[in-house]
């Protein structure tokens, strides 16, 4: 317990469990004990001075905005992330915040939630390595963070009231990993607890949830912080784990706790176990020093970060990279151009330090004639007059850049998206100009996937940036005349429809429920499961040089343990330095429960030189190989293949290998089939025993076809069957449960 437990009273106890404002905690002044600040986000510090509000409507002091998840989380580059948190970490001390509520690490099951560009992937693995390095780099720097929103948030329609029905496996294997994987590798301040009910129970007060997964199963030491306005029930938030209640609500929570616990409806060892945290955590992130932020080192880092997560998609003939120097006038046309869109709508929207627009960088970057087109109307309205000048600008030049992108009342905090389109009036613009003019090269900003079928085989080169920060319009410049290249991979498959989309048929769900019924086949799992092509496939992205792979090699040191080493070869063979994402798989060839093809296990981003070459290693663990079964975390024996390649769809080696770990045993219980009884260790024997003694129904146990066809009859059914009531006096259940004791005893442990 914390010793200032022993000098508080029990309202003022209570008082510490409940916010003291919108964005700070409670303090004790009588006792030293300080109120902390608490406020967003996960790309930019969002410090409100006077009105607070938790959705971006008021304003806040100046900060940098760096590029969102979306982009970030396509950088594949843990280390670019925890220089982002470390810059993150500067700029919060500076303006006097103690906890920054990010990173957010939900899974992107539909690209219509609105909130993916607050995200990093559809991928579970993906997601927690970015998320676990950011919040290394912010609390290197003495800022805690707070890793969201825990846990099934993914999607914002009814998202204060929906109940995410997800099985275990599912939420073990997609929707949990990205938070365990910060929980156990970073050691976050603290875990934001999401809106939703997850199987029926409030995330707030979901005991499964809070207690035994959180702190029980993953140690967990920080404390969990509700999300604004989740809690519905203080006293029960409080029993199933929750620590802190934000934002404040006046006396109300803690009136209501101090009674619960004067009533004994509530333990008071429960109540000063969550003042114990909340108090630990705020000693632990106390202010140190403050340093004033180089924003001009943030800025520059944000635009690095802008080039690293973008997205080279298609790239004809090589349009890209442009010469700076000759080729002709150049077109820049549509209206993101000069009034960029760089993040998102909600909590996460900050006031930046700076803005940089793509007309002003290209026309420095270049000594060739820039012309300019405004081309559409933000709020979508169709205007001939902006076409038509867009349409003799392109006509004009010898190559055009057209920047398109969704809206700011596209896609938010709040709501979703309907569907994959772009504006009606831009796709029109997009026709129009590579009608006009087919060198036109198309640079995006959205925060979620779009559809690009409109685009896809028009465009002489698509560059995905997404929303990619206050420093998005140098960056593109700097991409387009190839001073840096693309550094960035898809993160979320592009579908070439959203009917395709695995979420599709249970999306958004109706009447407070949605079923995630394609379980654990999420993104890249499903279109590979379905084997059905996609636009752009999970981890590709294209670069301005090449790589050649070679020297593939799967050690197993000890097959009858699930590890293995991986080693492979890369190469520059292109004329220019570039960076490749290698990225390693592992598929289960005849796996005793439905998994993907293959899942993404490891990935390395690594930079080379024209001709350079390194071998990139990966170790497996027994998690590597595993998936989420009856006792918990289980690999069958069997053959395992391991890929390694540039994206999902384009694996350039890989290698077989047989694993003879002890095959897993399935728990007997009194509904326990005739094929689990007979493939127990113990439990088989002991069935045979019994079934031995009917004389003829034990041929049924004996041979295969005969197996086949009962082995799914729970064994008390297959007694009913086979014995005659009249000769024995048991009951089948009673029968059971004296053979489930038998098993019991002979193998000395629970069955
Ligand atoms: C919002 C968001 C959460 C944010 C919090 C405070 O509703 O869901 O991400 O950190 O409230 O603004």
């Amino acid at each position: 317990m914390h010793p200032a437990i022993k000098d508080l009273t029990l309202r003022e106890k209570a008082e510490l469990v409940s916010g003291g404002s919108f964005w700070t905690s409670r303090g004790v002044e009588r006792l030293g004990i300080r109120s902390a600040v608490l406020t967003d986000g996960p790309h930019g510090v969002r410090r409100q001075r006077a009105e607070a509000d938790h959705l971006g409507l008021n304003d806040s002091e100046p900060a940098t905005s760096f590029p969102t998840a979306a982009a970030s989380g396509s950088s594949w580059d843990p280390q670019l992330l925890e220089e982002m948190g470390a810059a993150l970490g500067v700029e919060a001390r500076a303006l006097d915040v103690d906890i920054l509520l990010g990173p957010g690490v939900n899974i992107k099951r539909s690209p219509l939630c609105g909130r993916n560009f607050e995200y990093f992937s559809e991928d579970p693995l993906l997601s927690g390595a970015l998320g676990a390095a950011w919040v290394r780099g912010l609390q290197a720097r003495g800022v805690g963070a707070s890793v969201k929103h825990f846990a099934a948030n993914n999607q914002e329609t009814d998202r204060m009231r929906v109940s995410a029905e997800v099985d275990e496996r599912t939420l073990r294997e997609i929707y949990l990993p990205a938070f365990e994987r910060v929980v156990r590798e970073a050691r976050p301040a603290t875990v934001m607890c999401s809106y939703n009910r997850i199987n029926g129970v409030y995330a707030s007060q979901n005991h499964w949830l809070l207690t035994e997964v959180l702190r029980d199963e993953w140690q967990y030491d920080g404390y969990v912080v509700s999300d604004w306005g989740a809690v519905t029930d203080p006293v029960a938030a409080l029993a199933a784990g929750l620590d802190l209640e934000m934002p404040s609500t006046g006396g109300t929570s803690p009136a209501l706790i101090e009674a619960a616990v004067q009533e004994g409806r509530l333990d008071l060892a429960t109540l000063d176990q969550a003042v114990t945290r909340i108090l630990e955590v705020h000693d632990r992130f106390s202010p140190g020093e403050r340093h004033a932020p180089d924003l001009d080192a943030h800025h520059a880092l944000a635009r690095r970060i802008a080039v690293e997560s973008s997205v080279l998609l298609t790239n004809t003939s090589g349009i890209l990279p442009l010469d700076p120097t000759g080729g002709g006038d150049i077109a820049v046309i549509g209206a993101f151009a000069e009034q960029p869109r760089y993040q998102g709508a909600g909590s996460s929207h900050i006031i930046p330090t700076r803005l940089d627009n793509a007309v002003e960088a290209i026309g420095a970057a270049t000594s060739r004639t820039i012309s300019v087109a405004q081309g559409f109307r933000l709020d979508g309205e169709q205007d001939q007059a902006l076409l038509d000048e867009a349409v003799r600008v392109a006509e004009a030049a010898s190559v055009v850049v057209l920047f398109l992108g969704l809206p700011d009342d596209a896609e938010s905090e709040g709501f979703d998206r309907e569907h994959l389109e772009l504006p009606d009036v831009q796709l029109r613009l997009a026709d129009a100009v590579i009608d006009a003019n087919p060198s036109t090269i198309v640079v995006l900003s959205n925060g979620a996937v779009v559809s690009l079928e409109r685009l896809r085989g028009r465009a002489a080169a698509i560059l995905e940036m997404w929303l990619a920060g206050q420093a998005a319009g140098s960056a593109a410049a700097d991409m387009l005349f190839g001073d840096v290249e693309p550094g960035g991979r898809l993160a979320e498959t592009i579908p070439l429809a959203l009917a395709h989309n695995p979420a599709h048929v249970n999306w958004p769900g109706s009447d407070g429920v949605v079923r995630y019924g394609e379980g654990t086949a999420v993104g890249y799992r499903w279109y590979d499961t379905t084997e059905r092509d996609v636009a752009f496939p999970f981890g590709f992205g294209l670069g301005y040089t090449t790589f050649a792979y070679s020297d593939l090699r799967v050690d197993v040191a000890d097959p009858t343990a699930a590890h293995a080493a991986v080693e492979v070869t890369v190469e520059n063979v292109g004329e220019r330095p570039g960076a490749e994402v290698v990225q390693m798989y592992v598929g289960e060839e005849r796996p005793a429960v439905l998994r993907a093809p293959r899942e993404l296990k490891g990935f390395e981003k690594i930079r080379l030189e024209p001709g350079e070459r390194r071998t990139v290693r990966f170790e497996l663990d027994e998690r590597a190989f595993a998936y989420w079964g009856a006792t918990g975390w289980t690999v069958t024996p069997g053959r395992f293949t391991i890929a390694v390649g540039r994206n999902s769809r384009d694996l350039v080696a890989e290698q077989t290998i047989r694993l003879d770990v002890a095959a897993p045993v399935v728990p007997l219980h009194r509904d326990a089939t005739v094929g689990e009884w007979l493939s127990h260790p113990v439990g088989s024997s002991v069935a045979r025993a019994f079934f031995a003694q009917l004389g003829p129904a034990a041929a049924a146990l004996e041979d295969p076809e005969s197996i086949r066809m009962v082995e799914s009859i729970p064994l008390t059914t297959m007694i009913g069957f086979t014995v005659d009531a009249k000769e024995q006096p048991s009951s089948p259940a009673e029968v059971v449960e004296r053979m489930l004791a038998e098993v019991q005893s002979a193998s000395g442990r629970t069955t």
